[in-house]
């Protein structure tokens, strides 16, 4: 008799503390009472960073993930890996040594690209044939022609310098041109000026594939 009573008291008061906790006022995301919140809500661990109270004993600066060795290249991205500095040194030896990778051969579909690429970003300043002619020109009297001796004789690899860190008023395409898509520009920058060689015959203008 006494334990079935103490068995009712037991079953009624569990069930209570069941209804309460689970039935009350819907609470949007709030999942109500939790018992191990540990197990629902794990701490939130940031790679490259951790929370002041509780650093990460094993790393350097208390940090949850190691920082990769200086002049660690992630898989596949060789090609972000620019050996020159911006410097007018590092300027001197990109045109002097700097030339389009074999990888990157001149067909009409990088041509394709390099125009597509070359209309959205470069055009409004240097004009949608190079002659300095676009929309920002008319403010910026600095922007050369493509017709111009200095770009006619300007090497590919100070043409990718310029456009990974910016001359001047031009500023660095780097972080809007993956080093494929800068090449592929490239040619395409090669072909306009090109068309616009003082005197160009108008089969140089309509050759649109040949390799360099
Ligand atoms: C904001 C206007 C502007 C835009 C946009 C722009 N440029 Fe320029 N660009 C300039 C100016 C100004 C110069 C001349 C810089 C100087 O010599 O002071 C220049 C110079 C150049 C040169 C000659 C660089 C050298 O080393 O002598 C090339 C090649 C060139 N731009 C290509 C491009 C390409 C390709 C793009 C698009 C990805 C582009 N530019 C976008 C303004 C612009």
């Amino acid at each position: 008799m006494k334990y079935k009573f103490l068995t009712a008291v037991i079953v009624s008061s569990l069930a209570t503390a069941m209804l309460v906790s689970s039935c009350g006022k819907s609470r949007g995301n709030d999942p109500g009472t939790e018992y191990m919140p540990d197990m629902y809500v794990s701490e939130a661990y940031e790679p490259l960073t951790q929370p002041e109270e509780k650093p990460n004993t094993i790393n350097p600066y208390g940090m949850n993930m190691r920082v990769a060795p200086a002049n660690t290249i992630a898989r596949n991205q060789l090609s972000y890996y620019y050996p020159y500095e911006k410097t007018p040194e590092g300027y001197e030896a990109a045109k002097k040594e700097l030339r389009m990778p074999a990888t990157i051969e001149r067909t009409a579909k990088t041509l394709t690209k390099g125009k597509h690429l070359y209309d959205i970003n470069c055009s409004p300043c240097h004009g949608d044939q190079g002659l300095a002619d676009g929309a920002v020109a008319a403010k910026l009297p600095s922007i050369p022609s493509y017709a111009t001796d200095r770009i006619q004789n300007l090497e590919v690899g100070g043409m990718y310098h310029t456009i990974t860190y910016g001359l001047n008023l031009m500023g660095s395409y780097a972080s809007v041109l993956t080093p494929e898509e800068r090449w592929c520009v490239i040619q395409y920058v090669e072909l306009l000026r090109t068309k616009a060689k003082p005197g160009a015959t108008e089969a140089a203008q309509a050759d649109t594939t040949k390799k360099n």
